[in-house]
């Protein structure tokens, strides 16, 4: 049995790293707590606030960011953070290494009907001279990650976490530990199941249009397989799904807001999921390009996602290649 901390000691993580995935831990617990608790802690339902995002804030997107932004701030190694939930990022210690971005909770329009959610983060280092509560300080693209993970809060939490080196799961015990319980993960390169809303089709670009309605025509249609489809509108547990068992997520642009390049953020959710995607020997694009590569121009920019099944994306990435 092996616990967090001594799994990222034996594969030589820096101190100052452990001990931020330390903090950030710290907080997942206490995130689970509340949830947990629902609405005997009076924690279910919407707030009176509106987002930077434009979204309707539940109590519980407020607690988690009060949460994590509280013990991070308290942490030395962390020198700046951005997060979903906040309009502009926050400052930490000047001589600290590392900023850190997340999404809270993700998913949180579930969470009055009890599915899971879950916290995403990202770490990069602050570049030299750049002060850590500027948005200047965070435009770097995904490769620049030092870590990324999620906690998914389902029937059990477990703890999705990269190093750059692989991707591995630990599970919360009843004790308050992260145990790891399973190391490696590998995404199948190919899948039958895929994911997306599909009440939004008639907002695609032709491209998306015509890939799905290939998947829905099954083995008699030119991807010759029968494919299934899952939804659960909580990005952490599709990515959990696909990362258990193969499958492709798409959260593909769409004419609803044309302007905007898609509904995820690429700083929350989109960064920090592709860098384990790929970790896992999976692909995560923007239908068009590694997400990974996208320079970031905004803090909370968004970007258009297809991710998962190496193959499987690959194929949806053909529709979109430009003759
Ligand atoms: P968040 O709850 O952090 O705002 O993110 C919600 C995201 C993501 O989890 C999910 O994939 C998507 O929104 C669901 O969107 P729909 O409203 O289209 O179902
Ligand atoms: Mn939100
Ligand atoms: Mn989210
Ligand atoms: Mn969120």
């Amino acid at each position: 049995m092996r616990l967090l901390n001594q799994y990222l000691k034996h594969h030589d993580t820096p101190d100052d790293l452990i001990d931020l995935i330390d903090s950030l831990m710290l907080s997942c617990k206490e995130i689970a707590i509340k949830l947990r608790e629902g609405a005997l802690a009076g924690v279910l339902g919407t707030s009176e606030g509106i987002n930077v995002q434009g979204e309707t804030q539940k109590k519980l997107d407020i607690i988690s960011n009060d949460i994590l932004k509280a013990v991070l701030l308290d942490n030395p190694t962390v020198a700046g953070l951005a997060s979903e939930e906040e309009d502009h990022p926050v400052a930490g210690n000047p001589e600290g290494k590392y900023l850190v971005t997340f999404d809270p909770l993700d998913g949180s329009s579930n969470i009055d009907v009890n599915v899971s959610v879950g916290t995403i983060f990202s770490i990069l280092e602050k570049p030299e001279g750049l002060d850590g509560g500027t948005d200047a300080a965070f435009m770097q693209c995904g490769r620049k990650q030092i870590a990324s993970g999620y906690v998914l809060y389902g029937p059990c939490a477990v703890l999705v976490l990269t190093t750059g080196n692989g991707v591995h799961m630990f599970t919360l015990s009843h004790g308050g530990d992260f145990i790891l319980t399973e190391e490696n993960v590998k995404i199948p390169e190919y899948t039958q199941e895929f994911g997306i809303n599909m009440s939004n089709q008639r907002f695609w670009e032709p491209e998306m249009q015509s890939y799905v309605a290939d998947l829905l025509q099954g083995e008699e249609g030119p991807l010759g397989k029968r494919y299934n489809m899952r939804w659960v509108a909580s990005m952490v547990a599709e990515v959990h799904r696909i990362l258990t068992r193969g499958g492709i997520f798409m959260y593909p642009w769409d004419s609803r807001d044309p302007a905007k390049p898609g509904k995820l953020r690429l700083m929350y959710e989109g960064n920090p999921m592709s860098f384990l995607v790929e970790q896992a020997g999976g692909l995560s694009t923007t239908c068009y390009g590694h997400i990974m590569d996208v320079e970031p121009e905004k803090i909370h920019q968004r970007v258009s996602v297809g991710l998962g099944s190496k193959a499987e994306v690959e194929t949806m990435m053909k529709y979109h290649a430009k003759d």
